[in-house]
């Protein structure tokens, strides 16, 4: 009997497999950088083909690094970056663009208008999302309307739009499954989350032709079965989620306020708050969790666009570091109380503030600012967003259980996770496995493959490896808090 599973994490910077052996615990990786296509200012495209082609080579990698064959694998679990729209023909499977990539703003003005006609609030009130160009719906729109003949070609039935799962889960089928699961299906700005369908009006808001979209599963379901040239034996896909919807599943959030944060390319902090959706009266988003068996657990979710990216900014762009690992021994040369701010507002500001207009910027710098003090602000950066979204998630009236618990490769990193806790105010635990999001989906194509018997069977695998306590008065905590709102004003183009 195949009793292990493979997890693909298909996320913005790099497609990566993982083999989990029945415990649950990983056992050989293999992953693959692709380019990122930065065409005009605020926007961000990846190649699909580039996409699908490093994520089946990591996948056959994966394998042969665990000494593995396609029989031994009971499962493939799909885990991806959110939002990511791709449109291709029905026939051919070929691409007619590039990936537009959820941090791309080429849609801001379209919101913009969208916004003041007054549609946002039926928007939010079914999507539980807000009107930006993060969500899938208007980049789906763009390409209808921008590339020649798309919009015709739609309507005739002849092409298929999908998520990132929903591409891949499209080329493992070799083109003969269009599906995708309700975690994806709820950042598209097009699926109502209180009626678990695809909806007739925003569908007619956005413009977009109903047979481009996907049929909408559970997050662990039968999906399909891979073709059998592929990975050398057919293997049933049965799970997808989100990754973000995945890292809290990895994170065993289980509970109704409990709550995680990931901190890969950017930061998405998600709390559980079991079968009622809760509104946010502060920006957040409203998502669906995870929905097994028909029944949907809904989250509450804060998105920022760049965390981990600003350091890798710090790399490449700038070249003051050589590789992230520089940053932890700099920040502690430098201290919490360096005065530099960085706002990382590349591709505008994310939750709470929303404003895909502004720009980042670094503020306090004097004669003896350094690279110490601009790595800093930069790791800095990220603990403060965090703060951002707790605020808003405690205004909100939810709840809160004693930790946060932080996953995602930022998190490696001993001095950002405990500046975090300082400047929360609240502990933070770091678990064993910190590969939370592919971890997620393998727990999820277990069930379905009957290797875990329930979420209670999974939570007793959450190990935690470090508990970080806060270790700054609340004085200095509100101190720097408040230089970073300062900060933040300052870059803000909308109200
Ligand atoms: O919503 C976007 C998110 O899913 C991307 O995650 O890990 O690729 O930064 P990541």
């Amino acid at each position: 009997m195949p009793d292990h599973l493979l997890a693909i994490d298909q996320g913005t910077t790099s497609s990566r497999a993982i083999v989990f052996d029945r415990d649950a615990q990983p056992l050989a990786t293999a992953q693959q950088e692709f380019a990122q296509h930065f065409p005009e200012d605020g926007w961000v495209e990846h190649d699909g083909e580039e996409i699908w082609s490093s994520t089946l080579k990591v996948c056959r990698q994966a394998l042969e690094n665990a000494g593995l064959k396609a029989q031994d694998i009971a499962a493939i679990g799909i885990t991806n970056q959110r939002e990511t729209t791709l449109l291709w023909d029905a026939n051919s499977g070929e691409l007619l663009h590039h990936a537009i990539v959820w941090q791309d703003r080429r849609t801001a003005d379209y919101c913009a208008q969208l916004k003041a006609d007054g549609h946002e609030a039926v928007v939010s009130a079914k999507t539980g999302l807000l009107i930006d160009p993060y969500f899938s719906g208007t980049k789906l729109r763009w390409l209808l309307d921008n590339v020649a003949g798309a919009r015709e070609r739609a309507e005739r039935g002849e092409l298929r739009f999908g998520t990132v799962d929903c591409f891949l889960l499209w080329r493992l089928t070799g083109g003969q499954v269009h599906r995708t699961d309700a975690t994806n299906a709820s950042r598209t700005l097009l699926f109502n989350i209180h009626t678990q369908q695809w909806d007739d009006e925003l569908l007619r808001l956005f413009e977009i032709p109903a047979s481009l979209l996907p049929e909408v599963m559970d997050s662990a379901a039968e999906f399909g079965i891979s073709s059998p040239d592929l990975l050398g034996a057919a293997v049933p896909i049965r799970a997808i989620a989100g990754d973000q919807q995945a890292a809290l599943i990895g994170q065993a959030c289980f509970e109704p306020g409990m709550v995680k944060s990931t901190y890969g390319t950017g930061c998405f902090m998600v709390m559980n708050t079991g079968k009622t959706p809760v509104k946010s009266q502060n920006r957040l988003l409203t998502t669906v969790g995870y929905r097994l068996n028909g029944e949907v657990s809904y989250a509450i979710e804060g998105s920022i666009f760049v965390a981990g990216a600003a350091i890798q900014w710090l790399r490449d762009g700038l070249k003051l570091i050589q590789s992230a690992g520089d940053t932890e021994a700099l920040a502690e040369q430098t201290g919490e109380q360096c005065g530099v701010y960085l706002v990382p507002a590349f591709t505008g500001l994310g939750a709470p503030y929303w404003d895909p207009k502004a720009r980042g910027a670094i503020f306090g710098l004097t004669r003896d600012t350094g690279i110490g003090e601009i790595v800093t602000a930069g790791l800095q950066s990220v603990g403060f967003q965090t703060r951002d979204l707790l605020e808003a998630m405690t205004a909100d009236g939810a709840t809160s259980t004693a930790a946060l618990r932080v996953d995602g490769g930022m998190v490696v990193n001993n001095w950002v996770v405990q500046a975090l806790a300082n400047i929360l105010g609240v502990p933070v635990d770091r678990p064993q496995v910190t590969e939370t999001t592919a971890l997620g989906v393998a727990y999820l194509a277990g069930l379905q493959s009957g290797l875990f018997a329930s979420l209670e069977d999974i939570a007793r695998h959450w190990q935690c490896e470090r508990h970080f306590t806060p270790q700054m008065s609340a004085s200095q905590r509100d101190n720097l808090y408040r230089g970073w709102l300062d900060a933040v004003e300052r870059v803000r183009r909308q109200a």
